[in-house]
C-alpha cells in the first residue's frame, strides 16, 4: 500500500495541477475496480481492432495503426493518421488526464513532445534513468513524463490500476488501454521474441561477483581488477586451439562494423579499422575444436552456450585499433537481455602495441596467445545498468598482427531468439510489465 501510494503521489506530481487533483479525488485504490479482463485474446490480436465502434482505426490499416502511432507517426505523419488510425493516434477520444491539461489529444501532441530526433534511441539506451535533468526536460514523450498522441492511456484508472499490478495481471487488455501507465509504448510486439516466463536468467542478483570470485580458482587466473572485475586467464588455450581457431572462424573475413557505422562516411566508420570474420557458418559453429572451447567457456561461467553470441574473430593489422567502446549495446527488453560478460581470447602474440586498454580504469592488457580476459558489462547488484567503467580500446598494432576473439555472454538465449529472427530492439517481455512498476 505504501508503494502504491507513493507510485500514486510520483504520477500525480509529473502531472499539472488540474490532473493531481482529480487523481487524488478519486475513491482510495482499495476501492478502484479492476479493468476488465480480455481473457484468452493474445495482446497483438487486439491491436488496432477498434475497441469501440465510434472512435475507430480505418480497417483497411486496423494491423498496422496501433504499431505506427507506437513509432511516432502520428506526429510524423499525421494528416495521413489522423484520418485513418483515429483510435490510435487519439484523436477522437475526449482528452485524458494529461500533463498539462490540454484540451484535446492535437494539443496534447505538441505540449508532450521530443525535442530531440534521437530521444527515443537514447531512451532505449537507458538514459531516462542515467540522466533523468536533461531526458525528462528534453525527451518527454520517450521518458513517459507525459502522454502524448503516440503514447496515452485510453482509461481514466490507468494509473491507479497500473499501480496496483493490473498490466502484469490482466496484461492483454491493459498494454491495450492503459499503454502509457503500463510503459509500454516503444516496444515492439512479436511473439517471436518474448522470452518464455520460465525461462531463467544466466544471472540474478550478486552472480556475477560470485562467478568471478569462482573464476579465479581456475588455473592461471588472476584479478586485474576487483571493482569492477577484470580477471586475466594466463593460459586458457593450448596455442594449437588458437591456431585452429583462427582457421576455423577466418572464413571470411569483412571490414569490422562499429555500432552506428552503418554509414561509412561517418566519422564512426573510423572507431574501428579492423577485420572480422564471425563463427556462423557449420565449418565453425560444428567444429569439436571450437565447439570444445565454447563448451569450457559455457561451464566456467555457468551460462548455457546457447546465451552466447556467434564467437567473433578480430584481426588487426599494423596500424588498426578500436577506439574507446562499450560492450553492453543490448536493451534491456530484448528478446535476450543485456550482454552480461565479455570473455575475450587472444590468438597470437603480437610484436608491439594491440594491447586492450581499459580507459576508465588506467589499466593495460598486453596480448598474449593462448590467454584470455574476462569482464562484466553490468553490475553485479544492478544487472539492467551498464557498469560505464568497463569501457575499453584496443590499442593501435604497431608491429606483427593481431588475431583475438570476443565471446559475448548474454542473459537468456541468444541462439535461439537469433534464429527466430529477433534483433536488438525491445519486445514487449512478460517481466517488462512487471518491470515499468519497478521503474516508476
Ligand atoms: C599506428 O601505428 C602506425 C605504425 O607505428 C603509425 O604509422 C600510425 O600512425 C598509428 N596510427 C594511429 C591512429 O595512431
Ligand atoms: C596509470 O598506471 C601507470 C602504470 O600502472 C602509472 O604509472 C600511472 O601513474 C597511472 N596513471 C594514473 C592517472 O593513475
Ligand atoms: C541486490 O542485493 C543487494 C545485497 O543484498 C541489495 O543491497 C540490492 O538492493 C539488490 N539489488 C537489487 C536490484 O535487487
Amino acid at each position: 500500500m505504501a508503494l502504491v501510494s507513493l507510485l500514486a503521489l510520483l504520477r500525480g506530481a509529473a502531472f499539472a495541477a488540474t490532473s493531481f487533483e482529480a487523481t487524488s479525488s478519486n475513491p482510495p485504490l482499495d476501492d478502484v475496480s479492476d479493468p476488465p479482463s480480455l481473457d484468452g485474446a493474445p495482446p497483438a490480436s487486439l491491436l488496432g481492432a477498434p475497441l469501440d465502434g465510434a472512435c475507430a482505426d480505418a480497417t483497411a490499416y486496423a494491423s498496422h495503426c496501433a504499431a505506427w502511432a507506437a513509432a511516432g507517426e502520428c506526429a510524423r505523419n499525421a494528416a495521413f493518421m489522423h484520418e485513418s488510425c483515429r483510435r490510435s493516434c487519439g484523436v477522437c477520444a475526449a482528452a485524458p488526464a494529461s500533463c498539462d491539461g490540454a484540451q484535446g489529444s492535437v494539443q496534447l501532441a505538441e505540449a508532450c513532445a521530443d525535442e530531440h530526433e534521437s530521444c527515443s534511441e537514447w531512451a532505449l539506451q537507458e538514459e531516462c534513468a542515467k540522466n533523468p535533468v536533461f531526458m525528462e526536460a528534453s525527451c518527454r514523450a520517450s521518458c513517459y513524463v507525459c502522454e502524448s498522441s503516440a503514447c496515452r492511456d485510453e482509461e481514466e484508472l490507468c494509473a491507479q490500476w497500473a499501480a496496483a499490478g493490473e498490466c502484469a495481471k490482466n496484461e492483454a487488455y491493459m498494454v491495450v488501454r492503459c499503454a502509457f501507465s503500463c510503459r509500454v509504448c516503444f516496444l515492439e510486439r512479436s511473439a517471436e521474441c518474448r522470452r518464455d516466463e520460465k525461462m531463467a536468467p544466466a544471472a540474478v542478483n550478486g552472480t556475477i561477483d560470485a562467478t568471478f570470485e569462482r573464476l579465479l580458482g581456475y588455473p592461471g587466473a588472476r584479478a586485474l581488477s576487483r571493482e569492477p572485475w577484470i580477471v586475466h586467464l594466463d593460459r586458457f588455450l593450448q596455442p594449437e586451439e588458437a591456431d585452429v581457431l583462427i582457421k576455423v572462424a577466418g572464413h571470411d573475413f569483412q571490414r569490422s562494423r562499429a555500432t552506428g557505422d552503418e554509414d561509412s562516411s561517418s566519422a564512426s566508420a573510423y572507431a574501428r579499422t579492423s577485420m572480422t570474420s564471425w563463427c556462423n557458418v557449420p565449418s565453425c559453429m560444428d567444429d569439436p575444436r571450437f565447439v570444445a572451447v565454447r563448451d569450457r567457456i559455457s561451464a566456467l561461467m555457468d551460462v548455457p552456450w546457447q546465451n552466447s553470441e556467434h564467437l567473433q574473430l578480430l584481426k588487426y593489422e599494423v596500424g588498426q585499433f578500436y577506439t574507446e567502446h562499450h560492450d553492453q549495446i543490448s536493451p534491456r527488453h530484448s528478446a535476450w537481455g543485456p550482454r552480461l560478460y565479455t570473455f575475450f581470447m587472444y590468438l597470437s602474440d603480437v610484436e608491439e602495441g594491440g594491447e586492450t586498454r581499459f580507459t576508465r580504469l588506467n589499466l593495460t592488457v598486453s596480448p598474449s596467445k593462448g590467454s584470455a580476459i574476462v569482464w562484466p558489462s553490468v553490475f553485479s547488484h544492478d544487472l539492467f545498468r551498464t557498469d560505464e567503467r568497463t569501457f575499453h580500446e584496443a590499442v593501435n598494432v604497431t608491429k606483427g598482427v593481431k588475431y583475438a576473439a570476443n565471446f559475448w555472454i548474454h542473459m537468456y538465449d541468444f541462439q535461439g531468439a537469433l534464429a527466430r529472427g529477433c534483433d536488438n530492439k525491445n519486445y514487449l517481455q512478460p517481466t517488462s510489465v512487471m518491470g515499468a512498476q519497478g521503474a516508476s
